[in-house]
């Protein structure tokens, strides 16, 4: 495993900003440093010599682009951890394209910042989580860390 993909949907580019009470105040600059040190420690912690997976990041409100990034993911057979934001929550053309990604036998982590659950009705459904190898949410950027975590260990 070279990298893993990162990938967040809309809206997540104003992390930082964007209602911070629910979000925190960091924004995704800031998580990327801390998936990067993890993905060095891990190394450091493993096999000696062994190079850091690198963290490859990115955000965009665009559906399509977000699809045409989980086809990138197959194509170069790299995991995925994805925050799917809104698109969460009725996005089939996001589930089977996230299913195109597990089908093929990659992981695909489906995370949130938030505990969606705890929030509004129309959150509690995840049209992504039956097609996820696994679900990280409610822990802040912690979801992504633990999710980096799982896929390093498999
Ligand atoms: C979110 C939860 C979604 O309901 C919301 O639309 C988001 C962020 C989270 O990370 O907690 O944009 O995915």
């Amino acid at each position: 495993m070279a990298s893993v993909l990162v990938l967040n949907g809309p809206n997540l580019g104003r992390l930082g900003s964007r209602e911070p009470d629910v979000y925190g105040s960091q924004d995704l600059g800031a998580l990327e440093a801390l998936l990067v040190a993890d993905a060095a420690a891990a190394a450091a912690s493993g096999v000696p010599g062994g190079e850091p997976v690198g963290i490859d990041l990115r955000q965009t409100n665009d559906e399509a682009e977000l699809i045409s990034w989980l086809y990138e993911a197959v194509d170069t057979r790299t995991p995925v951890i994805l925050n799917p934001a809104a698109f969460t929550h009725y996005s089939y053309a996001l589930r089977d394209a996230a299913a195109l990604v597990t089908k093929a036998g990659l992981p695909l982590v489906e995370v949130h910042i938030s505990n969606p659950h705890a929030r509004e009705t129309f959150r509690h459904t995840s049209v992504i989580s039956g097609v996820a190898s696994g679900v990280i949410a409610g822990f802040g950027f912690g979801s992504y860390r633990l999710a980096l975590r799982g896929i390093l260990d498999l």
